[in-house]
C-alpha cells in the first residue's frame, strides 16, 4: 500500500505555532477582495465556532467508556482550542484593517450559547460532527491541488494547511461521540448537515459581503464580485463543488469520516515539521506536494 494513503491518522496537539499574520497584506489572497474576504469570513468563526464544538462534545464526555474515545476527545478539544487561539491572531489583523470582527462574533457567540441551552444534546452533537464533516472535505478540497492555493500568500496558506491536516487528524471525534453514546436519531444526523451547510456558506457570504462594505466597496461593485467570485467556491467546476460525492456519503447510513482516505500529502507536513520545527515551513512543503 502507497504510504502516503491513509483511512486515519491520530490527532496531535501542537501549540504556539507562528505564522506571522502580522505580517500579511490586507488582500492576501492574490489581491482578490472577494476570495480574500470568503476565507477571512469564514476564519473569523472558527474561534467561536471551535469553542461551540467543544462545548457539545463536552456534554457527553462522561457517557465514554471506551479510553481510546475519551483520549481522542482529550485531544480534539485541545486541538480545537489551538485553532482557536491562532484564528483569534488572525481575527486581531482583522480588526487593525478596521474590520467589524467583534460585532460578527458577538453575534455568533449568543446564537452559540443558544443552541446548547435551548437545543438537546444530540442536537448540538450533531451539528458539531456535522460542521466537522464540512472542514475535513474543505481541507481536502482546498489543498488536493496545487493550483487552488497558488495564489495565497504563504503564511496564510500555512496557517490553513495545519488547521486542515489537524481536521484530518480528529474529524471522526466528534462523529463517533455522536455515534457510540449520542443517541442521535438519524433524522437529525442528516438535517444536521444540510442546517449547518446552508448556515456556515450563507452567513460567511454575508459577513463578506459586510467586510468588503468596510472595505469601501459599494453594491453595484460588491455585487459584481460575487457574480464573478463565487462559482470558484460554488460553480459547475467550483474547489467546494467538487465535494460533493463525499458530502453526499454523509448521508448513508453505515457512513463513517474513515472511509474517506486521509488527504495524500499528509505525511510531508509532519515530517517537513519533524525536520524545521519551522509550521510555515511544513505549510509551504504540504502544499507544494499538492497535485
Ligand atoms: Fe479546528
Ligand atoms: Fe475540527
Amino acid at each position: 500500500m502507497n504510504a502516503y494513503v491513509k483511512n486515519q491518522v491520530e490527532p496531535v496537539v501542537r501549540s504556539n505555532l507562528d505564522f506571522k499574520l502580522d505580517q500579511i497584506p490586507r488582500f492576501w489572497f492574490n489581491g482578490d477582495p472577494f476570495k480574500t474576504r470568503m476565507f477571512d469570513a469564514l476564519s473569523l468563526t472558527f474561534p467561536v465556532g471551535e469553542r461551540y464544538f467543544i462545548q457539545s462534545v463536552r456534554l457527553f464526555r462522561d457517557k465514554i467508556i471506551d479510553p481510546e474515545l475519551q483520549h481522542k476527545v482529550t485531544d480534539f478539544i485541545r486541538q480545537e482550542a489551538q485553532h482557536g487561539i491562532a484564528h483569534d491572531k488572525m481575527n486581531d489583523e482583522m480588526k487593525r484593517q478596521g474590520m467589524p470582527v467583534e460585532q460578527f462574533i458577538n453575534f455568533l457567540g449568543k446564537r452559540f450559547e443558544e443552541l446548547i441551552q435551548v437545543r438537546s444534546p444530540q442536537y448540538n452533537i450533531a451539528i458539531t460532527a456535522a460542521s466537522e464533516h464540512l472542514t475535513a472535505l474543505m481541507a481536502e478540497t482546498f489543498y488536493s491541488k496545487k493550483e487552488t492555493l497558488q495564489d495565497v500568500h504563504p503564511y496564510v496558506r500555512a496557517l490553513f494547511a495545519w488547521h486542515a491536516i489537524e481536521e484530518m487528524e480528529h474529524r471522526d471525534v466528534a462523529f463517533d461521540v455522536m455515534k457510540q453514546v449520542g443517541e442521535v436519531p438519524e433524522t437529525t444526523r442528516k438535517a444536521a448537515l444540510l442546517i449547518t451547510t446552508c448556515l456556515m456558506f450563507g452567513y460567511t457570504f454575508y459577513r463578506a459581503d459586510v467586510m468588503l462594505k468596510y472595505d469601501g466597496f459599494n453594491r453595484l461593485q460588491r455585487a459584481q464580485m460575487a457574480v464573478k467570485g463565487l462559482p470558484w467556491f460554488f460553480g459547475r467546476h467550483g474547489k467546494l463543488t467538487a465535494m460533493r460525492s463525499q458530502f453526499m456519503d454523509w448521508f448513508k447510513a453505515d457512513f463513517h469520516p474513515s472511509q474517506h482516505p486521509v488527504i495524500r500529502q499528509y505525511q510531508v507536513w509532519i515530517d517537513t515539521l519533524a525536520e524545521t520545527n519551522d509550521p510555515i515551513a511544513a505549510g509551504e512543503a504540504f502544499w507544494q506536494a499538492a497535485l
